[in-house]
């Protein structure tokens, strides 16, 4: 069985690399509009610099769970930690399961701790393992890349379409009750597809300490299985699931835990339309994974071209930092007021309860 989890990692990742997997649909944050300001601040003494979970890192953004388990995946990793060591940013690594199955696929993730012992680091593992394993496991797959937070995953799309996945989701969610005991922060996180209100206040009463929306708009696992799996009823899925704008804002209504908002997000100016909604950080993917394939350096440069991207939309919005910027003015139309005021969210309300 672990071979072919193996196998069926790395047909993941040769088809994010070779076929356009991304949905057709927007992240929503077309429909954010920054204020555009006269600035009163130096743009060289801005600082984007946030604390994360107790650790200060250069910027609100993650280098989101991709991979592990196999010896592509141990490439990518080392690459993902040299550019994470580089830059100070944290790093999620991909399902630790099946090294927790067995020993001798660790390697992949352990590897970022011979890279660094100081970026944070993310564990991971999928809400569906939560039956499988005891928590002493999932202290496993903290201690084994002596982690700083701990990602499950929840990617009901991507398993109920995978001949292999685990379609079986019932009571998951109380499982998360068991890890109390973690050291760990647990944030919980989608795929792709992202979390609507509902499941975000039932998240908070399970105590997780926050959510990655994950939302639709980037990466689709229905298109990554379609190419595995040539089945055109697949097709209706492609644009499934809540615009990563969309989820932040619903997650941000119906909880006090803090959101991390990912999903197609791309370039600076998204962090910082998803920092002003009031996402506590943001995450990337797939733009990263194809970088990675080839060098740590190639990651390094376009993650410092987000960054100089955010740091112009801070001068723009005459923020000095990140907490400046979330109380920027801004903007919500089109899809997504009219998705929010469907949900009978306060639109005007929402964008305007962080006041200069
Ligand atoms: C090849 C690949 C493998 C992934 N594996 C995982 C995983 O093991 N665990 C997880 O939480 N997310 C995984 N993801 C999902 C990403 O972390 C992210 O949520 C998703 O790709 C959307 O972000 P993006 O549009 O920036 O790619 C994977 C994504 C890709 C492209």
């Amino acid at each position: 069985m672990n071979e072919d989890i193996s196998l069926r990692k790395v047909e993941h990742i040769k088809i994010c690399l070779e076929k356009n997997v991304e949905t057709e649909s927007s992240n929503g944050f077309e429909d954010i509009i920054l204020i555009h300001r006269v600035p009163n601040i130096s743009y060289d003494k801005i600082d984007t610099s946030i604390d994360f979970f107790g650790k200060k890192i250069l910027a609100p953004i993650i280098i989101s769970p991709i991979t592990g388990g196999h010896e592509l995946g141990e490439r990518i990793n080392r690459n993902l930690a040299l550019a994470a060591k580089e830059l100070n940013l944290p790093l999620a690594v991909g399902s630790q399961r099946i090294a927790l199955i067995n020993k001798e696929y660790r390697r992949s993730f352990e590897i970022i701790r011979e890279i660094s012992r100081d970026i944070f680091v993310i564990a991971n593992i999928g809400i569906t393992q939560l039956k499988e394993f005891p928590v002493e496991k999932i202290q496993e797959a903290i201690d084994m890349i002596d982690a700083n937070a701990l990602y499950i995953h929840v990617n009901p799309l991507q398993e109920v379409l995978q001949k292999e996945g685990d379609k079986d989701f019932s009571n998951c969610l109380e499982k998360i009750d068991d890890l109390k005991g973690l050291n760990v922060p647990i944030i919980i996180k989608e795929v792709g597809n992202g979390f609507c209100m509902e499941d975000a206040k039932i998240f908070e009463e399970h105590g997780v300490d926050a959510i990655d929306v994950a939302g639709l708009g980037g990466t689709n696992f229905a298109i990554v299985e379609y190419f595995r799996n040539k089945r055109d009823i697949y097709r209706e899925f492609f644009n499934w699931g809540i615009k990563t704008a969309v989820s932040l804002i619903e997650c941000l209504v119906a909880t006090k835990l803090k959101v991390i908002a990912s999903g197609g997000i791309r370039n600076g100016v998204e962090v910082a339309k998803a920092i002003a909604l009031g996402a506590y950080a943001t995450g990337i993917a797939l733009p990263i994974l194809r970088l990675a394939i080839h060098s740590h350096e190639d990651v390094v440069k376009y993650l410092k071209g987000v960054i100089e991207q955010l740091k112009i939309a801070m001068f723009l919005t005459n923020s000095r930092n990140i907490e400046e910027l979330r109380n920027a003015n801004l903007i919500i139309k089109g899809f997504v007021k009219e998705w929010l005021e469907l949900r009978d969210i306060d639109v005007k309300r929402f964008a305007k309860r962080r006041k200069i």
